[in-house]
């Protein structure tokens, strides 16, 4: 079937993908909220669940809303939002609550995760079959998003520099990127010993190594040994990085966030701040471009060094709207380039890298919320073709595959966790 037959037609094949998808958040609901997969992920994540609530979006709107409404249920009372919910015990997931120790109403995490769920909220307010219920909805949650950007804004970059940090690789959401490996080596490894769960749902060939996983211990109980002082762990975090992705996402979701200020009609001093704060954003980062790679790279804050390795981090670049106009023609030849490198697209980090594992976890390995970004980014900024290519790479994988966590750019082969909410989610918000 060739792309145009696919979309021209709802053909049974597509159908049939959709009621999957459909069915697959169905199962990952746990009331209220959607787990991304059951085992590995027994909780309630950050971005994965304002990317699932796009799903919900397409067949219970009211559904989509309750998403976001519990997420925002375990915001701290600084703003931040945590990257995850321990809502109810499980034991199929390590480390839980106790080995984070944060002392909250709902148990969390004490780090948080790419800030998606304001540029998901502008989606769904756009989209809406029931404009009246999605505007009173939105209006309830806004203030509250509002909070969150501004813990990004103030807690992350005290000192105003336009460029917000990241304390802990799961923080970046891209949970074990080549571009963290040398800023994790400052890092010691925890002493005392523990059993790792996600190994038990997953070949360990797909997951990290314990050496990393050590590092990524010690700082949990770091935040829980400064007892989650922001300003404490600001002055003496051991890992600080100018993440990409993270500030691509926050930049456009702060964009978001002031056209839903208009649209709902409630801009304020804060939002104005807002606004402040990403012009601040967008005149810094011209630091994180290098200029012999024609690349954005992230910034390691406590050597000051750009981590020149290609990650797609760096592609969300145009999802911001950061890249100047020749910065832009060179992102493009870059990613069609990258498109070719692999027989699917687009690999999480280049496959011309000597780091490029095409099965290991964020190190090569597709993911379909990240095409997604990518794709709209490109098609943003005038490369539909580019942006189509990665488009039709996505439902091929979905296709032949399923809902997989993430794919083999190399056979297409489904990897991680089966069943998954986020990869159900953009298929039927952008694939179906
Ligand atoms: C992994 C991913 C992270 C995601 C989580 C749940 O930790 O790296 O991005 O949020 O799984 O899907």
């Amino acid at each position: 079937m060739t792309n145009s037959d696919w979309t021209a037609s709802t053909s049974p094949q597509q159908q049939n993908l959709r009621a999957l998808a459909e069915k697959t958040l169905i199962n990952n609901d746990l009331g209220g909220y959607t787990v991304p997969t059951h085992g590995l992920y027994p909780f309630q994540w950050n971005w994965d669940s304002a990317i699932t609530a796009l799903g919900w979006m397409q067949f219970d709107e009211q559904r989509a809303w309750q998403e976001l409404e519990i997420l925002f249920s375990g915001q701290w009372p600084d703003g931040m939002v945590p990257h995850i919910l321990f809502h109810k015990d499980s034991d199929s997931y390590f480390p839980g609550p106790v080995v984070w120790g944060a002392d909250k109403p709902i148990k969390s995490t004490s780090i948080s995760q790419p800030p998606v769920v304001g540029s998901v909220m502008k989606i769904m307010l756009e989209q809406a079959k029931d404009p009246h219920f999605a505007r009173e909805k939105a209006t309830t949650l806004f203030n509250k998003l509002v909070d969150y950007h501004l813990w990004w804004y103030q807690q992350r970059d005290p000192e105003e520099t336009g460029l917000v940090v990241t304390y802990h690789p799961w923080e970046s959401g891209m949970d074990n990127s080549p571009a963290w490996d040398d800023a994790l080596q400052a890092v010691p490894c925890v002493t005392w010993s523990y059993e790792r769960r996600d190994t038990k749902h997953v070949d360990s060939a797909q997951r990290p190594h314990k050496s990393e996983y050590d590092r990524f211990l010690y700082l949990v109980d770091f935040f829980k040994q400064h007892q989650f002082d922001s300003k404490r762990i600001f002055a003496q975090c051991p890992y600080k990085m100018n993440d990409i992705g993270i500030i691509a996402i926050l930049h456009r979701a702060s964009k978001d966030l002031l056209i839903m200020s208009e649209m709902l009609q409630m801009q304020d001093e804060r939002t104005e701040y807002i606004a402040k704060r990403m012009e601040v954003t967008q005149q810094a980062i011209s630091a994180l471009w290098c200029e012999k790679d024609h690349y954005f790279y992230s910034r390691n804050v406590l050597t000051n060094q750009l981590v020149a390795v290609k990650t797609s981090a760096g592609l969300l670049s145009l999802y911001a709207g950061f890249a100047s106009a020749t910065q832009k023609t060179s992102l493009n030849k870059t990613s069609i380039e990258w498109l070719q490198a692999s027989q699917f697209s687009l690999a999480s980090t280049h496959p011309s890298a000597s780091c490029y594992e095409p099965q290991r976890y964020w190190r090569g390995p597709i993911w379909l919320h990240i095409n997604w970004m990518i794709a709209l980014g490109l098609e943003e900024s005038g490369y539909q073709d580019t942006a189509k290519s990665i488009q039709n790479d996505s439902r091929e994988l979905i296709k032949l595959a399923g809902f997989y966590e993430y794919f083999n750019p190399e056979t297409g082969a489904g990897c991680g966790g089966k069943d998954f909410s986020w990869t159900a989610a953009i298929a039927m918000h952008w694939l179906l």
